[in-house]
């Protein structure tokens, strides 16, 4: 192949709920519940406001502002809470709490593991803090208490216990919980087995890595699942409440770009054929990286194919003008 060479790109943005610089957020004050939101969202737009970067925080804080807004507006996330004993105890006695109201409260988002003080009373609390710990050793109908007075985080602490006794400790009823305070001197906070995984999701499935929690407490009760609101009062950052409150909220729309551009390539090597796949595979791949340096990561680039199924096409002098109302 030689000469000159005409082919169509087919460019189309935003058309996965992966990163996007084109993330619309639309306000609307009308006050619902999460899940009432989230279909209106879905109907009306894409889905509930996802956030991805300190950018599309921006812009959010300015959508909610310009509409005169100022205090918490649901944005997508949400939360499972699921509360689970180290040794997988699933038994009546599972569900055994005695926290220190207001716990468990959840600070920053960020406590998902069980600490119980000296008084016998428990704290949700970050899991990388090094405090002593309890296990236990034998079968759980039969077992023994043990506490080990070195400071770990949560999962040093149950590796611990799993390497020198059973596991961590499974509290199940008033009994063990005595068993267990007596055991801890004066002023500690030991870990127990008590722990969940963060499970915090985004309503259109996005990958949660991104976060602006608010620094302060999210009290949980005996919820199951909690929803995510962006509090204006609180520089945007996020917050989680009872799905079942009713507040103003925010979705998204990605605007479905597509713009045909027209490639012309002068080919001088006779020895390349233009249309052979694994040529136009490297040409597209050129371009997706041209577009990343210059930051358009959620774009998709496709060969538009001619009828008889080729896509290059040689440049013939005069068909310039046809070509162009063509696009
Ligand atoms: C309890 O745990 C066992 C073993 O992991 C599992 O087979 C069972 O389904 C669980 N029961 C409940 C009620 O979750
Ligand atoms: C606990 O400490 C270990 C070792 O320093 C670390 O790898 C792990 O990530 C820590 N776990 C938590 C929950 O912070
Ligand atoms: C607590 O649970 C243990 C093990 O199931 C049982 O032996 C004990 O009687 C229980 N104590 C109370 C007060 O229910
Ligand atoms: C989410 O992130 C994980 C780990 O970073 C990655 O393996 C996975 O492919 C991502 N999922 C999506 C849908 O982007």
């Amino acid at each position: 192949m030689e000469g000159i060479f005409i082919g169509v790109l087919c460019l189309s943005g935003c058309l996965t709920f992966s990163t996007c610089l084109l993330h619309q957020y639309h306000f609307v004050s009308d006050a619902m519940t999460w899940t009432e939101a989230q279909s209106y969202c879905r109907e009306t737009y894409t889905d509930l406001a996802t956030i991805e970067n300190t950018e599309e925080m921006k812009k959010l804080k300015d959508t909610v502002s310009a509409a005169g807004h100022s205090s918490e507006v649901w944005i997508g996330l949400y939360s499972h809470i699921d509360w689970k004993w180290s040794d997988g105890f699933n038994q009546s006695g599972a569900e055994y709490r005695n926290w220190e109201s207001p716990d468990p409260n959840n600070f920053a988002a960020n406590e998902f593991c069980v600490a119980m003080k000296y008084y016998g009373r428990w704290f949700d609390y970050f899991c990388h803090s090094k405090i002593p710990f309890v296990c236990y050793r034998g079968t759980l109908e039969d077992s023994d208490f043990v506490l080990v007075n070195t400071a770990k985080n949560w999962t040093e602490a149950q590796r611990h216990c799993r390497e020198h006794y059973t596991d961590l400790v499974t509290v199940r009823n008033d009994t063990d919980r005595e068993k267990i305070h007596k055991l801890i001197p004066s002023l500690l906070l030991v870990w127990i087995g008590l722990y969940r995984d963060p499970q915090i999701y985004w309503s259109d499935g996005s990958n949660y890595s991104f976060s602006s929690w608010y620094r302060g407490y999210n009290p949980l009760g005996s919820m199951k699942v909690v929803c995510g609101v962006a509090d204006l009062d609180e520089g945007g950052n996020w917050r989680l409440f009872s799905c079942e409150e009713r507040k103003p909220f925010v979705c998204y729309s990605v605007p479905t770009v597509k713009t045909l551009v027209k490639v012309r390539v002068e080919l001088q090597d006779s020895s390349v054929d233009l249309n052979d796949p694994a040529v136009k595979e490297q040409i597209l791949k050129e371009f997706q990286e041209r577009l990343k340096e210059k930051g358009l990561s959620g774009v998709t680039l496709k060969w538009r194919e001619k009828a008889d199924g080729k896509v290059f096409h040689k440049e013939e002098k005069g068909s310039d003008k046809k070509k162009k109302t063509e696009l």
